[in-house]
């Protein structure tokens, strides 16, 4: 018989180990509790029933009511919060999962009407995004935002930390920052977004340094191969660009190196979009970076497969493809039809489009009752 693919073989990742090298990625839901942003019984099923992920990478979780840019997405800031993501840990763990949490700000993706005190959101420079946030009112466009003073950085930077301290109360098996898909850290990242004159701005290393001060922050509260980050060198995700990304992420990824993080997580290609938007050498990525990598966007079972097996990648992450399949792992190992998603229930609302997805199983049970 031949020996199963890499793919669905367990992977070591800094100590933990992982049944099978299948990522679930982020995906915002919009279904945490009105007013309160905690995790709940509904979003604990739904991650449960997607344990047989080698690893899940939760949805995206504001570390402040300023991180926040939708409605209902959970937040990592409050012990009411904490406590809600402490179900969903047991819940994946009791099924044999291993889950991380993914931390973000999404500064100027935001409305005044999410902000404390209606106030303006926050970014590098004040530059608003062609981009659409989710309020009260429906998608609406994010709201002029204000460059942040320089004495507020340390404030956001102690903001992850709590964050940070909070996933370990909270039983997370790492956390993943994000820094991607046009959100607060890769708004500093970009010259598109980041016109600042000061030590945050200007140069590749300044416009890198809010992320590594993020990075040695929550170094301090979990160790570093249980910290990754996500990065998306080339998306327009959020309007976001850069004159010259190579250089950029070849020093980004260098310095992450040099902090021996667990994993870089890489968009290759646009976010939800085509995979060669932009010339772009990820390769080049992984040669520098000696911890797991994480490759994302599109991806197929074989060219999953394929992207282990010649050490394109360590692990392979799936989003889309895992909100309508509960059991993506064993349906990608028999080599199964997958279920189409609804993408009128991407986001918010409740069981429906979220933890109704049928499994193999059940699919066979519906149809030997024709
Ligand atoms: C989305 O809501 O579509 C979304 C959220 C976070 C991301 C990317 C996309 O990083």
């Amino acid at each position: 018989m031949q020996a199963e693919p890499k793919l669905f073989q367990p992977y070591d990742l800094g100590g933990l180990r992982l049944a099978n090298r299948i990522v679930m990625a982020p995906l915002t839901r919009a279904r945490a509790t009105a007013g309160t942003d905690a995790a709940n019984a509904l979003m604990v099923e739904y991650y449960r029933q997607r344990a047989s992920a080698g690893l899940i990478v939760s949805e995206a979780s504001q570390i402040s009511r300023q991180g926040q840019g939708y409605l209902q997405t959970p937040g990592a800031y409050t012990e009411e919060q904490a406590r809600g993501w402490r179900l969903v840990t047991d819940a994946v763990h009791a099924a044999g999962g291993k889950i991380f949490i993914q931390l973000w700000h999404v500064g100027r993706i935001s409305h005044v009407d999410l902000q404390p005190g209606g106030g303006a959101p926050v970014a590098p420079s004040a530059i608003t995004a062609k981009s659409r946030v989710f309020t009260t009112e429906g998608f609406v466009e994010p709201s002029q935002p204000r460059a942040l003073d320089l004495s507020e950085i340390p404030g956001i930077v102690a903001d992850y930390a709590h964050a940070a301290e909070l996933a370990k109360m909270a039983g997370f098996d790492g956390v993943e920052i994000h820094g991607a898909n046009g959100y607060l850290l890769d708004q500093f990242h970009k010259d598109g977004t980041n016109h600042r004159a000061d030590a945050y701005g200007g140069s590749i290393e300044n416009r890198c340094r809010l992320t590594l001060e993020v990075v040695d922050a929550i170094a301090k509260i979990w160790p570093s191969n249980r910290i990754g980050i996500r990065l998306s060198p080339v998306s327009p995700a959020n309007d976001i660009s850069d004159s010259d990304p190579q250089p950029l992420f070849d020093y980004l990824v260098r310095q992450l190196d040099a902090r021996q993080l667990g994993y870089i997580h890489v968009i290759e290609g646009a976010t939800q979009g085509a995979r060669d938007n932009l010339p772009f050498d990820y390769a080049a990525l992984r040669k520098a970076f000696r911890g797991a990598y994480i490759a994302n966007n599109g991806f197929s079972r074989d060219m999953a497969v394929e992207a282990v097996e010649t050490g394109a990648a360590d692990l392979v992450a799936f989003g889309r493809p895992f909100i309508s399949n509960p059991d993506l792992v064993e349906r990608l190992r028999r080599g199964a039809e997958l279920n189409a998603a609804d993408v009128k229930t991407f986001y918010g609302g409740g069981a429906e489009g979220y933890t109704d997805y049928p499994t193999l199983a059940l699919n066979a049970a519906a149809v030997s009752l024709h």
